[in-house]
């Protein structure tokens, strides 16, 4: 297509990671004509070093009950949002019902423990206190435990192939992928009418879905329009042993690090939280930590060949809430600043969405974060 050349859809979607795939894919499939444009490829941003967590109870803490709500809700959606994916994709998305084991490796850890299992029971969510016999028999690879708490309904998936999965699934609904850098923003007088790409040409559409995850508040939009997000650092790394003899089939959660089982023998050790802006290098330090911490957790893990070291960056409000919905500027929406709830949180946010744009009528932010 020429420089200078302006299509037209229904939808535009800034961004082809988890959160930005999954509204374009439930948007195509209520019939409406989606373009999501991509800067790299589908999951270069964090959706590609992501875990997979999708644990509501884990991330409990206080202060959140909000974001609680919204996560417990997605995860209600998640098994029908996994099947229907598989389905329209013809692939699987690595969906497990694994389930968490906390662990407390010595008496301050069992205190904070005890803190947050009393804080998960007052708000009656589905965990109970173990012993260290008990998380033993869960999980016979444990080193010197003082006290679990089971949280059995945690889940987890395997996000690079949620990509690909959502890509398909996206286009076979009719939408289309493009790989090109936004510029700018087309305005029609004060309303957001699509965007401009590095070659020069304008995509308009009647709304446009910015799912940039860190880089939402980006130079391209104007000022009034850019949200409050800023990249908070996670450094990950992946270990790999037989599939035959996982060091742990649940997801194990220390106080400094959680280690998720995938099919393939694959071990996910996660992660650093540093405020270091847009930096991603991966330090001897954040390995070091992660390491020791898994080590504490299952020394069998000593054993496992290192494969992969990575740093991604999770869009972040000042709240921890994410955004959804209707910005500063008509025409535009928000699907963004999901922090460490990203890939939990992408089928609540896709049905918002995909509703707000088929209705034609986008609600605010903070009302939808608040339902
Ligand atoms: N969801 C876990 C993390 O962000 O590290």
């Amino acid at each position: 297509m020429a420089a200078g050349h302006s299509d037209h859809y229904d939808v535009i979607v800034v961004g082809a990671g988890v959160v930005g795939l999954s509204c374009a894919w439930r948007t195509a499939e209520r019939g409406l004509r989606v373009l999501v444009i991509e800067r790299a490829r589908p999951g270069a941003g964090a959706s590609n070093v992501a875990a997979g967590m999708l644990a509501p109870v884990g991330e409990a803490t206080w202060g959140e009950d909000r974001l609680l709500d919204l996560a417990l809700e997605s995860h209600r959606l998640w098994p029908r949002f996994a099947e229907e994916l598989a389905a329209a994709a013809g692939g699987e998305i690595g969906y497990l019902d694994l389930g968490a084991l906390h662990v407390a490796l010595d008496r301050d850890e069992a205190a904070e423990l005890r803190r947050r299992f009393e804080l998960m029971r007052s708000l009656d969510l589905e965990a109970d206190w173990a012993r260290p016999r008990a998380c033993r028999e869960l999980e016979p690879g444990l080193g010197s435990v003082t006290a679990g708490v089971h949280a059995p309904h945690e889940t987890a998936v395997d996000p690079r192939s949620l990509i690909v999965a959502l890509a398909a699934a996206f286009e076979a609904a009719g939408g289309r992928l493009e790989v090109a850098e936004v510029t700018a923003a087309v305005l029609d007088r004060e309303r957001f009418a699509g965007v401009r790409t590095q070659d020069g040409r304008e995509h308009r559409a009647r709304a446009t879905v910015l799912a940039a995850g860190s880089w939402s508040a980006a130079e391209w939009l104007p000022a009034e329009a850019r949200p409050s997000i800023r990249p908070v650092k996670g450094q990950i790394l992946t270990l790999r042993g037989p599939a035959s003899e996982p060091v742990c089939e649940r997801i194990v959660v220390g106080e400094r690090v959680y280690l998720v089982p995938r099919e393939d023998g694959r071990l996910i050790v996660g992660a650093t939280i540093e405020e270091q802006g847009f930096d991603t290098r991966i330090t001897a330090g954040g390995v070091h930590e992660l390491l020791r911490e898994a080590y504490r957790a299952l020394p069998d893990v000593a054993e496992l060949e290192l494969v992969e070291a990575n740093a991604g960056l999770r869009p972040t409000t000042p709240d921890n809430l994410p955004l959804i919905g209707a910005g500063e500027v008509a025409g535009l929406l928000l699907a963004t600043g999901h922090y460490r709830n990203g890939i939990l949180l992408a089928p609540v946010t896709a049905e918002r969405i995909a509703e707000m744009l088929e209705s034609g009528h986008p609600e605010p932010v903070a009302e939808v974060a608040a339902r």
